[in-house]
């Protein structure tokens, strides 16, 4: 029957692979280099697994983590009004997860017949596939082009296509990196773009202590579980044997720096052996291993930065509570 074909080619999804342009060190190499030189530290990279990919979903509906609500609510409220700018041929996002803010934008073009493909880059295959057969049920006028690859060494190498692009950023990713490396990265998304082309960004907002400390360190324990779930990828991956009830989940407000720092805490003097990478980590009690940075930003850090990769400003949307902005920005 015609319909079932029509169907199942629906179905069937197709992800280009997107090369990277540069190395990316492979986890040996990249945890010999952070692991066992002090400060010690590792790659919030590490937390998403299947377990720390769902963890980190629930830590998103937990009350005391506003960032992802706040975002969808501000994508709610302006949603038309960004696709109205924009007029996106593509919107093409990076890290896209399970696209789920996203949508918001899909509804705006809905509402303003705006029909336009997606592109969504992400380095998870089974995440693109069943997200994007989720999205083209739910928007059948919706093209998708699922991109497979890491969103910031495969920059360079994104297929060319043709119309006006919308780049969009969410979920203050950018908050994990050092702030000179933001700047270096939003100005590496500067270059890909074409002129005429618009980059939407989330970014957190510097606030109350007690607002971010509680982001943190919510009670039913679901960062500290996330956080600690770093060692199990650890224990699975290299081979080692962290006993994961002799560390403890911190995170604190570095008030200088205005970012958060997650740290896992060795409640005891203990030896942990990397069988892969043959080695053995002595920790002393309170040793710690600073597992992610999650920069805050003002509305003035924002836009500087922006500024200084060459954009131009079009919109600054935020909340009522000025708790998060999301920044249209141009070529
Ligand atoms: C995904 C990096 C934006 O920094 O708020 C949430 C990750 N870590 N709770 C953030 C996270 C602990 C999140 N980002």
């Amino acid at each position: 029957m015609q319909i079932s074909n029509y169907k199942t080619q629906q179905e069937k999804i197709l992800c280009t692979t997107v090369m990277p342009t540069r190395k990316i060190p492979d986890m040996v190499e990249d945890i010999r280099e952070s692991l066992l030189k002090k400060p010690r530290a590792l790659s919030p990279k590490y937390f998403y697994d299947q377990r720390g990919s769902s963890l980190f979903d629930q830590i998103c509906s937990t009350p005391e983590y506003y960032p992802t609500r706040t975002e969808n609510k501000i994508l709610s409220r302006y949603g038309v009004d960004i696709i109205n700018k924009t007029s996106p041929d593509q919107i093409l996002e990076l890290g896209s997860g399970y696209s789920t803010k996203t949508r918001r934008l899909f509804d705006a073009c809905q509402q303003t017949s705006n029909e336009c493909i997606y592109a969504p880059l992400d380095v998870c295959e089974e995440v693109l596939i069943e997200s994007a057969k989720r999205l083209s049920d739910e928007y059948d006028w919706l093209v998708l082009n699922p991109l497979l690859g890491d969103y910031h060494a495969g920059l360079g190498n994104l297929p060319a296509s043709h119309g006006t692009h919308l780049f969009v950023f969410l979920g203050s990713t950018i908050g994990n990196f050092e702030q000179e490396d933001a700047l270096e990265f939003i100005k590496e998304v500067y270059k890909t773009m074409c002129y005429g082309d618009h980059l939407l960004i989330g970014v957190d907002r510097v606030k109350d202590d007690d607002v971010l400390h509680d982001a943190y360190n919510d009670a039913q324990g679901i960062t500290a579980a996330f956080n600690l779930n770093m060692l199990h990828v650890l224990n699975r991956e290299l081979n080692a044997d962290f006993n994961i009830d002799k560390f403890t989940h911190s995170a604190t407000f570095n008030a200088d720096k205005e970012r958060i720092e997650m740290r896992l805490i060795s409640k005891a003097e203990q030896y942990v052996n990397i069988n892969d990478l043959n080695e053995s980590i002595q920790f002393n009690l309170g040793d710690d291993i600073l597992t992610e940075v999650s920069q805050k930003y003002t509305y003035q850090g924002i836009e500087e930065m922006l500024k200084q990769a060459n954009f131009t400003i079009t919109d600054h949307y935020e909340d009522e509570n000025a708790y998060f902005s999301l920044v249209l920005v141009s070529k």
